[in-house]
């Protein structure tokens, strides 16, 4: 049984794979996701290690001039999603959308470096440069406070559209000039699992007045009507910058490694910024209000991930992570279960999602914390053993949420929580 979940995640990302790119999953999600495809792409190299390459080469070349890499990139005009490119006029060679995503690529390079996934020398030049150009792009157009933090200027940005986190900054958007607009993402899934009308409102929004200024990063992230210091998009890029640095280490780039070791200092000492005194937790920060969310979602465990913290800190953070396990059967949900919007089947603010955990799980264990990196792993492999491929599930049930046949959680199964029940077959 074991070994046909393998075929079926090998079969589901060879199915969403539409030449050098994989989408998430057809239908709900029909073009090139950033941070979708970096996560695949481990999952490709599993089994066909040159098509793991070639995900993430194709994902840079949609870069910009600027360095920026933005969260979608359309290589075809799909009806079945909105909005498209013609919403969005992306201003780059290739169809794009103007907001980018949390900056996992890095790691994943190394991971799959480590894993001897094998990779010519000018071809990781190539990625190496595109990356670094990409984390300067962060440093320049999403860090303006200098402090090592980063803002996200859409709740699509950080990956976790929905999270509470973003309700409250959110609500001051202007939306009564949005017009009619049909969404699709509720004619491929439950509406109950996806965001609300005001939400999308909201979204749509913020896409209009990004459009409006011709996609100006600069602009946008320092005077946008949406500015959040997003936890999970600042842990994620300090930990993706360790990475980058080993890699600069590796390629034996004297200058970057000095340029890439000052941003990581730098984020280290910045990092309290996102510390929320009274839920003594790491926290999503308003930048416009200077207030936080003082919600605990999945993305403040990734503290561990970007090993930053005092051992009081990550004290706390455990007792967190410890008493969430006691209110629910699968780790880790997506909002914390005493949190009065906790909902286990709607988008982000209740559901496990299968890539949050790999990275916490992984932090967990670097941090040394090995019976719980563990415990996340192994609820990650039970729930797709009980439900499949799903794009998240209830902690509560274990059932699927959102999109089915999804592409980073077949390639979580294959790369990370399914490999070693494989062989146990
Ligand atoms: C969507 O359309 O729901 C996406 O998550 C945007 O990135």
């Amino acid at each position: 049984m074991n070994n046909s979940l393998s075929d079926r995640a090998r079969s589901i990302l060879n199915e969403n794979d539409l030449g050098d790119y994989t989408v998430p999953t057809k239908g709900l999600y029909p073009y090139q996701w950033n941070w979708d495809s970096a996560f695949s792409a481990i999952g490709l190299a599993s089994f066909n290690s040159e098509r793991g390459w070639t995900e993430i080469e194709t994902l840079l070349d949609a870069q910009w001039e600027c360095g920026f890499v933005p969260h979608i990139i359309f290589r075809v005009d799909d009806p079945s999603y909105f909005p498209g490119p013609q919403v969005w006029q992306g201003r780059a060679h290739i169809p794009s959308s103007g907001i980018s995503n949390p900056p996992v690529v890095a790691s994943i390079v190394r991971t799959m470096i480590g894993n001897e996934f094998e990779c010519a020398d000018d071809r990781l030049q190539a990625i190496f440069h595109s990356l670094l150009r990409w984390h300067r792009w962060f440093k320049q157009c999403r860090d303006f406070e200098g402090n090592g933090v980063v803002v996200s200027v859409h709740p699509w940005e950080g990956g976790r559209d929905n999270s509470p986190e973003w309700d409250i900054p959110a609500s001051s958007v202007d939306t009564s000039n949005v017009g009619d607009y049909q969404r699709r993402d509720t004619s491929h899934v439950d509406a109950a699992m996806r965001p609300k009308q005001q939400d999308y409102d909201r979204y749509i929004a913020l896409l209009q007045y990004g459009r409006s200024t011709g996609w100006d990063h600069n602009l946008i992230g320092e005077a946008g009507p949406f500015r959040v210091v997003d936890v999970g998009m600042t842990m994620i890029l300090i930990k993706a910058n360790r990475d980058l640095l080993w890699l600069a280490k590796r390629l034996k780039k004297t200058v970057a490694i000095q340029e890439i070791s000052s941003w990581i200092d730098t984020s280290e000492q910045g990092i309290d910024y996102l510390w929320d005194e009274k839920v003594n937790a790491f926290c999503s920060r308003d930048t416009m209000t200077g207030e936080s969310s003082g919600i605990i979602t999945n993305a403040s465990f990734l503290s561990f991930y970007a090993e930053v913290g005092s051992s009081v800190q990550k004290q706390s953070m455990l007792s967190h992570l410890e008493r969430i396990s006691k209110q629910c059967s699968f780790l880790v949900p997506s909002l914390d279960p005493e949190h009065p919007e906790f909902d286990a089947m709607r988008y982000w603010r209740g559901p496990v999602w299968l890539v949050l955990n790999y990275m916490i799980s992984q932090g967990l264990f670097n941090c040394g914390y090995r019976d719980w990196a563990e415990k996340v792993r192994q609820d990650s492999g039970d729930l797709v053993q009980q439900s499949g491929f799903y794009e998240s599930f209830s902690p509560t049930t274990g059932d699927g949420t959102g999109g089915e046949l999804f592409s980073w959680t077949a390639a979580m199964w294959l790369a990370w929580c399914g490999h070693d029940r494989e062989t146990m077959s």
